[in-house]
């Protein structure tokens, strides 16, 4: 689904990532570790289409992600409901006014009929709970609460591959085993699940297997 050959890539000529493989099969689970700094997020951000590798190549399910790719505007309409992203800070997620807005603006994006959008936005709300949130801005919620809606946001697009990026940093001991079952349940769904985490020994039981980086930025799986 998900495949990397040779990949490298360096921020103002200093190398992130240094001759990246690996492959993500449809339903796997994979965890991304290493220390800060090693090239986690950047790794997640080419995942989901917003960077793309100086040599080698990413491809997702065959088709090679590259910038002139993703410019034609079906392709990437798709791509980026096929992949989606929790970005490690909520805030840099929610933009939008309510948190109603907020969860209906993937599926708009989408092209759904105003009365599908509202089914999925309806479902998203109380599968997470968060019926009450719904006309709150969204910059007043508390840091669990924003997790919440982000993942909302994503979860209307239903995506087949989820990433996270340190989803359990800053979050309280109650969001976190919560969080944790959310995971459980997209693993259950068949969902294939990308993780960038510190703390591999969280979520130890859910992971097929271990993508690490080192500092010198090379990936070892494991
Ligand atoms: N936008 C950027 N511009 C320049 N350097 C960056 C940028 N983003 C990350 N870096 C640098 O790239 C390296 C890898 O960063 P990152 O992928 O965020 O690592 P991690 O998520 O594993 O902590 C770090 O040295 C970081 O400072
Ligand atoms: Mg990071």
């Amino acid at each position: 689904m998900i495949r990397f050959e040779d990949v490298c890539y360096a921020y103002d000529g200093v190398p992130v990532l240094r001759h990246v493989d690996f492959i993500v099969k449809k339903s796997e689970v994979v965890a991304i570790t290493g220390p800060n700094g090693a090239g986690k997020s950047t790794l997640l951000r080419m995942v989901n289409g917003l960077i793309y590798p100086e040599l080698g190549g990413y491809f997702y399910e065959g088709e090679k992600i590259t910038a002139a790719k993703m410019r034609e505007h079906r392709y990437s309409k798709w791509f980026h409901q096929q992949v989606g992203y929790l970005w490690q800070n909520p805030d840099s997620q929610l933009f939008c006014g309510s948190v109603e807005e907020e969860l209906a603006f993937g599926p708009e994006q989408m092209g759904l009929t105003s009365r599908e959008v509202h089914t999925r936005v309806e479902d998203a709300l109380s599968l997470l709970g968060i019926e009450k949130l719904r006309k709150r801005a969204p910059f007043t919620l508390s840091g669990g609460e924003k997790k919440k809606v982000a993942i909302a946001s994503v979860l209307t697009m239903n995506p087949s591959v989820w990433t996270f990026d340190e989803p359990l940093s800053s979050l309280d001991e109650e969001s976190r085993k919560w969080l944790l079952e959310f995971l459980m349940a997209l693993k259950a769904a068949g969902k294939t699940l990308m993780i960038s985490t510190h703390e591999i020994e969280r979520i130890k039981g859910l992971v097929d297997k271990e993508i690490r980086i080192n500092t010198r930025h090379q990936v070892q799986v494991v």
